[in-house]
């Protein structure tokens, strides 16, 4: 890039230059109160890999739960789902079940304790492998142990069609973030592509 068009933001700008994920964390504590909380701090670790990296603040029930059961469920909302979502990011006493303040459905879950939630397109099911403390947060591998999609929008051949499905991601912004969806530039190419591999591999 030129010079002239260069502007210099400050580092912890960087979360309004990287386009994020939205994805609402389902848990239960130990004494099954059952809590959601949206989260975008998550990535699937390598891709051909079964482990996702959260990263959370210490102060969230949806850490302590995790804490004290040693799993939880990435549900994929999808656009349309922004105030349940934001109802979610609410912070309520660990004793209030925010499948209730949300309105959200539980749907069970095939390996872990934590329910599901109906109406979003995917629910990764993860046990934790390990906790990675800093001063002010923490870092969570978890392990994925069961993946389910919605076959409305999901097709072992093609993957997700997310123009229909539309999965809910954000983008920062000086006050605050705006909800966002990923739309096709019209190309793409094999995963072989992506480690330099020739064609013909
Ligand atoms: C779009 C969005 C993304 C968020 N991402 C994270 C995150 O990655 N890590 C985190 O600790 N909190 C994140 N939060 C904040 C929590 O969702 C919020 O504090 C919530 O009340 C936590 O609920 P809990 O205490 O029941 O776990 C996010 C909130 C929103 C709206």
């Amino acid at each position: 890039m030129t010079g002239d068009r260069r502007m210099i933001l400050k580092p912890n700008q960087r979360s309004q230059i990287i386009p994020l994920p939205v994805v609402l964390i389902s848990t239960v504590s130990e004494g099954g109160i059952r809590n959601a909380a949206p989260w975008s701090c998550v990535i699937p670790v390598l891709r051909p890999l079964d482990e996702v990296l959260i990263a959370s603040w210490l102060k969230r029930d949806t850490l302590e739960n995790i804490r004290q059961t040693g799993e939880f469920v990435i549900n994929i909302p999808r656009a349309g789902m922004e105030e349940a979502v934001m109802i979610c990011a609410r912070s309520y006493p660990p004793e209030t079940d925010e499948f209730e303040e949300a309105g959200l459905a539980a749907r069970p879950s095939a390996a872990v304790k934590p329910p599901g939630i109906e109406g979003c397109l995917a629910w990764a099911e993860c046990q934790v492998e390990e906790e990675i403390a800093r001063e002010k947060y923490v870092l969570i591998v978890g392990r994925v142990v069961h993946l389910e999609a919605d076959d409305r929008f999901f097709s072992e051949a093609d993957g997700m069609d997310y123009e229909k499905s539309m999965p809910l991601c954000s983008m920062g912004g000086p006050n605050g973030m705006q909800f966002v969806r990923p739309i096709s530039t019209g190309k793409g190419d094999r995963y072989a592509s992506m480690l330099g591999s020739s064609p013909n591999q």
